[in-house]
C-alpha cells in the first residue's frame, strides 16, 4: 500500500529539500544565501557539530519539562522564531501562518520590520489562537526617525512584548546570489509596515539586489549606543539587542539597558568571516554575567543543538531558515511540524543526557574548547 508518511519530512534537512520544490529561484536564493563566500553561514552549522556531549546516566527522566521563561515571559520551548523578512515569498499567508503555528505551539515569534504582513494583522492572528504566546518586534532604524518611531509605537500598541533591535546591519551584507538575481519583491508583495507609513517599497535596481539598495537608501548606518536611550524613550517595551558577537559589545548593551542579547551574525548574511555564533556565545555569557539573558541563533537544525546552546549558557535560541522551509512546504502546518520535530528531538536529547528539565542542562554536559 502507498505510504503517505514516507513523503513527510522526518527532520529539518528534509524540509529544506522539500522547500526547494515550492520556492522560486529568487526566493530560495534570498532565504538560503549568506554573504560573500558563505564561510560564516557554513561555520554556524559546523560549530554545533564541533561540540561534543558528556551525557549523565541513571537519572529519573520519566517526566521532562521543556518550558522556560525569557524576559519573564512563558514559553513552551526555549525557542523563538527568528525575525525573517518577506515571508509571503514562501507562502501566501506568510507571517500570519508562522504566527499561528508559533502561538499554538507556545513558541515566541519575532516579527521582522520587513514583514509582508502588517504588525497589527500578525498580532491579531496570534491573539485569535487563544494561546497568545508573546510576540516580539524586530526593528531596523531608518534614517527617517519619524518612521522608526511610528513602527515602535505600532508594535507597542499592538501588544508586542519586546523590542528587538538588530545591530549588525548598518549596511546590508553582500549576498551575491541576490545581486545576480537582482532580488526584488514580485508584483503584489510589499514590505507591509513600511508602505503603510511612507509609500516606500523595495526599489528595483538594475544590476543589484533591491534590498541592498533599500538598506543603503533608507537605513541609518550612523546608529550608535547613544541611540538606545532614544529608542527606550519611545515605549516601555524591554529592549533586546540582536547581532552581538563580542563580550565588550555585550557589556555595552547591558549598560545601555538591554535585558536580553542575541548572539547572532544574521545567519551568516552580513560580515562573512565573522565568528560562528556558538563560538562567540561563551565570551558573551561571561561578559554579561547574569545581568541580561543571552539568546543565540544560527545553524540550529536539531533539538540536540538547542541542548548544546543551553549548556553553553544560552537561555533560548532563535530558529530561522527551517521555519521558512516549513512555511514554503506546508504553510501553518509545515511550520507547526518543524517546531514539533525540534521539540521531540530536544525531548529525546534531554532524556539521553540525564536532564529532566532545562535547568539540568549545564556546562558539564559539553566538551568544548573555547575559541579564543
Ligand atoms: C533582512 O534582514 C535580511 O537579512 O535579508
Amino acid at each position: 500500500m502507498y505510504n503517505h508518511n514516507r513523503l513527510k519530512p522526518i527532520n529539518l534537512f528534509e524540509y529544506e529539500k522539500l522547500a526547494t520544490e515550492h520556492l522560486s529561484q529568487m526566493a530560495l536564493d534570498y532565504y538560503n544565501s549568506g554573504a560573500w563566500d558563505e564561510m560564516t553561514l557554513r561555520d554556524n552549522r559546523a560549530a554545533f557539530e564541533r561540540v561534543k556531549l558528556r551525557p549523565r546516566v541513571l537519572v529519573d527522566v520519566r517526566e521532562r519539562n521543556l518550558t522556560t521563561k525569557v524576559l519573564g515571559q512563558k514559553f513552551q520551548l526555549p525557542l523563538l522564531i527568528a525575525p525573517m523578512a518577506f515571508q509571503c515569498l514562501a507562502h501566501p499567508e506568510g507571517e500570519v501562518a508562522t504566527a499561528i503555528a508559533a502561538s499554538k505551539a507556545g513558541v515566541g515569534m519575532v516579527l521582522s520590520t520587513l514583514a509582508t504582513k502588517s504588525i497589527e494583522e500578525v498580532a491579531i492572528a496570534n491573539r485569535n489562537t487563544n494561546s497568545a504566546t508573546p510576540q516580539w518586534f524586530q526593528l531596523y532604524v531608518h534614517k527617517d526617525r519619524g518612521l522608526t518611531r511610528a513602527l515602535v509605537e505600532r508594535a507597542w500598541a499592538a501588544g508586542y512584548k519586546a523590542l528587538c533591535l538588530t545591530v549588525d546591519a548598518p549596511v546590508l551584507g553582500r549576498r551575491e546570489r541576490d545581486k545576480r538575481n537582482e532580488f526584488t519583491l514580485p508584483p503584489g508583495l510589499k514590505a507591509a509596515n513600511i508602505v503603510n507609513i511612507s509609500g516606500l517599497n523595495i526599489p528595483e535596481q538594475e544590476g543589484d539586489s533591491g534590498l541592498f539598495t533599500y538598506f543603503a537608501q533608507q537605513l541609518d548606518p550612523g546608529v550608535t549606543w547613544r541611540d538606545l536611550e532614544w529608542l527606550q524613550s519611545l515605549c516601555p517595551l524591554p529592549l533586546v539587542v540582536k547581532g552581538i558577537l563580542r563580550g565588550d559589545d555585550a557589556t555595552s548593551a547591558v549598560e545601555c539597558g538591554a535585558l536580553a542579547i542575541v548572539v547572532s551574525n544574521h545567519g551568516g548574511r552580513q560580515l562573512d568571516g565573522a565568528i560562528a555564533t556558538l563560538d562567540a556565545l561563551a565570551e558573551v555569557v561571561e561578559a554579561v554575567d547574569g545581568r541580561a539573558e543571552v539568546i543565540v541563533d544560527g545553524g540550529i537544525r536539531r533539538g540536540v543543538d538547542i541542548l548544546k546552546a543551553l549548556a553553553l549558557g544560552a537561555k533560548a535560541v532563535l530558529l530561522g531558515r527551517p521555519v521558512l522551509w516549513g512555511l514554503a512546504a506546508g504553510g501553518e502546518a509545515g511550520v507547526a511540524h518543524v517546531i514539533e520535530m525540534l521539540r521531540d528531538e530536544l525531548d529525546v536529547a534531554m532524556a539521553l543526557s540525564g536532564c529532566a528539565s532545562l535547568n539540568d542542562i549545564d556546562s558539564s554536559l559539553v566538551v568544548y574548547k573555547n575559541y579564543r
